[in-house]
């Protein structure tokens, strides 16, 4: 279920790959995800979690691990009961209170495990292959007997000797398993050995193989996609690669990769990956690294002028996938590597005209804003945008700045000094004030010798938050002659702001005053 866009994938990849055909998604988030150290989720949220798996089309949701306490269980119980779509599992070891505390939430699907390495035998369950398998066999047998679907896991299959990992799966088979799910526990695999180890296992598993891989060293994708060329046709996943350690296979990466390169079939409306990566951030807490694949922040986000450019041209330029195609957007982020194509595409979206000196001013900004380790927000850049408009061109200007200098603290009286060139002649004067700002004021007026100019208005607002926030001024001034104007300047330096925004609004009145005088 995917928008029948296309996906602008190396056609090299797509003609030497397999077409995989359907492939189900087995969605772990609620178990192995709840496994994330710091990860605790009450059983509303579990439930409000499995909600939206379910609509996202997931075909089985590992709801929990009833065992491990009473939440859990009520969890379980509670998602089981709420009439979804998609099957829901619990997680059983092999032993009858496990299986018992499973069964008892009411769940059709029961996902049982013991480790079959050696390291996990030997040290971990302190027991010997035969006994394994036996426990195994009973286990599977037990699941089968009340009625329900069984997926068995050899845990740490990956590096179970091979001879013994087919004899317990061929045992678990002739107890009637459903589904034989291949974990690669410690993410040890790479995805040429994956893909072997799944078809070399088809040899003898003749029920739906099922893998489900952990990202220790950053694989887990790419050994699950390697497992579906091998023969799988089931995936264990978890919404934005939450788990145990470094998590587990991404769903949505699997998913994605899946359908782009191998044409699968999936029940995932991928449209709704986004929302779901989105509530799972909210509700545990971990937000995805803004770079992460499909639903990081900066997933469709250019900054680069030439990206920019491109993306503008053609969204497929830098864009293998639409962010329309799995629920996210397209960002144009304004930094210093900013182009003036990116600059006048969002100047566009906030409905912003201006000259092409206009438009070069505004870059100018953004890039020096940038060049101090920032970037620029839509509101920073209609604040900067609307005060340049609204500037009047150099030939206009009667008044302009050159020089400012404010000294302020708790033991000096606040002096600005300034320097401005009125009508081509510098003029230079200081004074003082309450603040750094009205000292400023203050020497403009005694600098213009304009004493019947009166301060009516003065606004200051922080456009984001923060100490280095985009400050937007906006000032209204009165004369003698009750010639009112206003006029605004954004700054990240208030007194700077407020500055320019004065001259600004000196200026328009000096010319009002030039038109009245014919
Ligand atoms: O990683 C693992 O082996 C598991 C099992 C319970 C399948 O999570
Ligand atoms: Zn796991």
């Amino acid at each position: 279920m995917v928008s029948e866009e296309t996906f602008y994938v190396s056609q090299l990849v797509k003609k030497s790959v397999p077409k995989v055909g359907r492939i189900k998604v087995f969605d772990t988030t609620l178990r192995d995800g709840e496994q994330t150290p710091g990860v605790s989720l009450t059983p509303e949220e579990k439930l409000e979690i499995a909600t939206q798996l379910d609509k996202l089309g997931v075909d089985i949701i590992e709801a929990g691990f009833p065992i491990t306490s009473d939440g859990e269980k009520k969890a379980v119980k509670l998602i089981a009961k709420a009439g979804l779509k998609s099957e829901i599992c619990g997680l059983a070891r092999v032993t009858q209170t496990d299986l018992d505390a499973a069964i008892n939430c009411d769940v059709p699907y029961v996902h049982t495990f013991v480790g079959t390495s050696e390291i996990h035998m030997k040290v971990k369950l302190k027991m010997m292959p035969e006994q394994i398998l036996e426990k195994a066999v009973w286990a599977v047998d037990y699941v089968k007997n009340h009625g329900l679907i069984c997926e068995f896991s050899p845990e740490d299959a990956t590096r179970t000797d091979m001879a013994f990992l087919k004899k317990i799966c061929k045992a678990v088979q002739e107890a009637k398993v459903d589904k034989i799910n291949i974990p690669d526990t410690v993410g040890v695999m790479v995805p040429t050995v994956m893909k072997n180890f799944i078809s070399e296992l088809k040899k003898v598993i003749k029920v739906p193989i099922s893998v489900h891989c952990h990202n220790d060293l950053g694989l887990a994708v790419a050994n699950s996609i390697a497992a579906v060329e091998g023969g799988a046709t089931q995936v264990h996943a978890t919404i934005n690669g939450l788990g145990e350690r470094a998590g587990n296979a991404a769903l949505e990466e699997v998913v994605m990769g899946l359908i782009a390169f191998y044409d699968a079939q999936t029940n995932i409306n991928t449209k709704l990956i986004a929302e779901t990566s989105e509530l799972v951030a909210r509700l545990t807490g971990i937000r995805p690294q803004p770079n992460k694949a499909i639903v990081g922040e900066n997933a469709f986000a250019h900054e680069a002028g030439i990206h920019v450019h491109g993306v503008l041209t053609s969204p497929a330029t830098y864009e293998p996938i639409t962010p329309e195609m799995v629920g996210h957007k397209r960002r144009l982020v304004l930094g210093k590597h900013v182009g003036s194509h990116g600059v006048k595409a969002a100047l566009d979206e906030l409905n912003i005209q201006t000259t092409p000196e206009q438009l070069q001013e505004i870059v100018t900004r953004i890039k020096a804003i940038g060049d101090k380790g920032k970037t620029v927000t839509d509101a920073d850049l209609r604040a900067i945008a609307e005060a340049i408009v609204g500037e009047l061109t150099k030939e206009e200007k009667i008044v302009t700045l050159d020089e400012l200098a404010v000294v302020t603290g708790n033991r000096v009286i606040p002096t600005a000094s300034v320097k401005l060139v009125v009508e081509g002649k510098e003029r230079i004067a200081s004074a003082t004030g309450v603040g750094p700002v009205d000292a400023a004021l203050n020497a403009i007026q005694k600098v213009l010798e304009l004493q019947d100019i009166r301060l009516r208005e003065y606004r200051l607002e922080a456009i984001t938050g923060g100490s280095d926030a985009i400050a937007e001024v906006m000032i209204k001034i009165e004369d003698k002659f009750r010639n009112i104007v206003s006029a605004k300047a954004a700054r990240e330096d208030i007194v700077m702001a407020s500055v320019e925004a004065m001259v600004n609004a000196i200026n328009r009145i000096l010319l009002k005053r030039r038109a009245i005088a014919g």
